[in-house]
């Protein structure tokens, strides 16, 4: 992951960023962008060639856009003028990610920041910087050399350090997440998630990892996981894991669907559709990581994190439309079609929280229904609650964060299409809104805590189809940033 130092003084300029701002009339025009003051005045001149260039180059100073000026036989050799927009966190966090993907034939950039920086600037610059810079490669050819270093010229650096440490932190596990998302399923069965999650976990005190396996996952009822996980060689699992600092006074269950692939099992899915579904697992590794985030932050909350992991595969041994299956606490499914896998592990573990962990907030996030993406488009989670603090506050998390959720309804006309002949639920009922039945179903798992529940259904923005701002083509890690700003608050 590319370095970015905090520094008083530039001790290498072979490529020097100045911020460049929109006019203040330029709202009635195209007046040409304006360099801003930076907090360390830039070597030799640069901020006079800034002024006259940024006309030159017909820059408007809005975020995301880069002009690279080359400076032959001088130093710095590149100057690079960068808009900043309104100068705000998501301006920044543009402007970060777009001098990312300009710089990436560079080594080493230093950034000269503005003499009125704010923290928000600061955490959107180096989240836009690490986030952009993401790839996910699987080679054993030698990457192309790529920007290693990039330095931030403050006036005091050191007053920075705690929010470029944050900032980090935050990069670093949306990263992890989108590693494990994009990992082939031929390697990331349910062990090998958890394994990853054992080690990771290994590297932060203070955190504690259960594991269950068939045998255990058997004996305690979860019977959702066990259905879905046994079409495939690679046996179930169920992770919890546990950040418990001394101060917490709120204790938060997380939950995420960790399907490592999803065929559809014998309501097998057609070509198009399976293609991706190695990142159906994305909800899982999006609360892993932030759990791991929090306790590297050492945020004041309890966290326990549930990550149910099957592979939904088609075999003599996978279930079948129309089985009944038991969940944890003994409430009974009618499968009805084996592609609504997602809702049958997350039952029991919503099952399992509330009668064994009985937190105070609970929250599930899964890439749960494509219909998700037919009511918001490719980069909108939906959100549900019948809380509307709770809603309000995730969903103010995930706009600062620089990510997106829409809430949606629970309609109450829908909940008797979720009536089966045979059991207490059907779980995939074919009328009625995908997501929002989707939803309607697992409240019905959430017992005493109906109320301090909330949803996300985040198929549509765990996936990017191309590079765009922050997000590199692949998986988004949606839902770390949004989670690690919300817990932040939560205490
Ligand atoms: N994993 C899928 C949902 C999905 C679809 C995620 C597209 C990301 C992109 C889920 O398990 C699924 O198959 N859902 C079905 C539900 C239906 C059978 C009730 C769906 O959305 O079609
Ligand atoms: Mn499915
Ligand atoms: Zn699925």
């Amino acid at each position: 992951m590319l370095a970015i130092r905090p520094i008083a003084e530039p001790d290498r300029l072979d490529v020097l960023v100045l911020p460049v701002r929109p006019a203040e009339q330029a709202a009635d025009g195209d007046a040409p962008a304006v360099p801003v003051p930076t907090a360390v005045a830039p070597p030799d001149g640069t901020a006079e060639e800034a002024a006259a260039l940024a006309p030159a180059a017909r820059l408007t100073g809005r975020a995301g856009e880069v002009h690279t000026q080359l400076r032959a036989g001088r130093s710095p050799g590149r100057l690079l003028l960068i808009g900043i927009g309104d100068g705000g966190e998501a301006a920044w966090r543009a402007a970060g990610a777009a001098l990312a993907r300009s710089a990436v034939d560079e080594t080493h950039i230093t950034i000269a920041l503005p003499a009125d920086v704010t923290p928000a600037a600061v955490r959107g610059l180096t989240e836009g910087l690490l986030l952009a810079s993401y790839r996910f490669r699987l080679t054993e050819a030698g990457d192309p050399p790529a920007l290693s270093g990039a330095d931030l010229l403050l006036a005091d650096p050191a007053a920075h350090e705690a929010t470029v440490a944050t900032a980090r932190t935050t990069a670093a596990m949306t990263r992890l997440a989108r590693d494990l998302t994009n990992a082939p399923s031929s390697v990331k069965n349910p062990e090998w998630f958890a394994d990853q999650v054992a080690s990771a976990a290994a590297d932060l005190p203070d955190l504690r990892l259960r594991v269950r396996g068939p045998a255990e996952l058997a004996a305690e009822g979860f019977g959702g996981i066990l259905a879905v996980g046994g079409g495939s060689a690679s046996g179930p699992r169920l992770v919890e894991l546990d950040w418990h600092p001394a101060d917490a006074r709120t204790h938060v269950v997380l939950i995420g669907k960790g399907i490592t692939f999803d065929t559809g099992g014998i309501s097998i899915k057609p070509v198009p559709a399976m293609k991706l579904m190695r990142k159906d697992m994305a909800g899982a590794a999006a609360v892993v990581a932030a759990t791991l985030g929090a306790a590297a932050l050492r945020l004041p909350v309890r966290i326990t994190t549930l990550a149910p992991l099957a592979e939904n595969m088609v075999s003599g041994s996978a279930f079948r439309p129309g089985d009944v299956i038991r969940h944890y606490g003994g409430t009974t499914s009618e499968t009805t079609n084996s592609d609504a896998e997602g809702r049958l592990v997350l039952a029991d573990a919503l099952a399992y929280a509330v009668d064994q962990l009985a937190p105070d907030l609970l929250l599930d996030l899964a890439t749960l229904t494509g219909a998700n993406a037919v009511a918001l488009g490719k980069r909108t989670a939906a959100l549900y609650s019948e809380n509307d603090q709770l809603a309000a506050d995730v969903l103010a998390a995930v706009e600062a964060a620089g990510e997106a959720a829409w809430r949606m309804p629970l309609h109450t006309d829908y909940v008797e299409y979720l009536g089966s002949e045979v059991a207490d639920l059907y779980s995939a009922p074919t009328q009625g809104a995908g997501s929002v039945v989707a939803a309607l179903y697992l409240r019905e798992f959430t017992g005493e805590l109906r109320d301090r529940w909330l949803h996300l259904d985040m198929s549509a923005p765990s996936w990017a189809d191309g590079d765009h701002a922050e997000l590199s083509r692949g998986a988004t890690g949606w839902g770390v940033r949004s989670l690690l700003r919300w817990l932040a608050n939560v205490n």
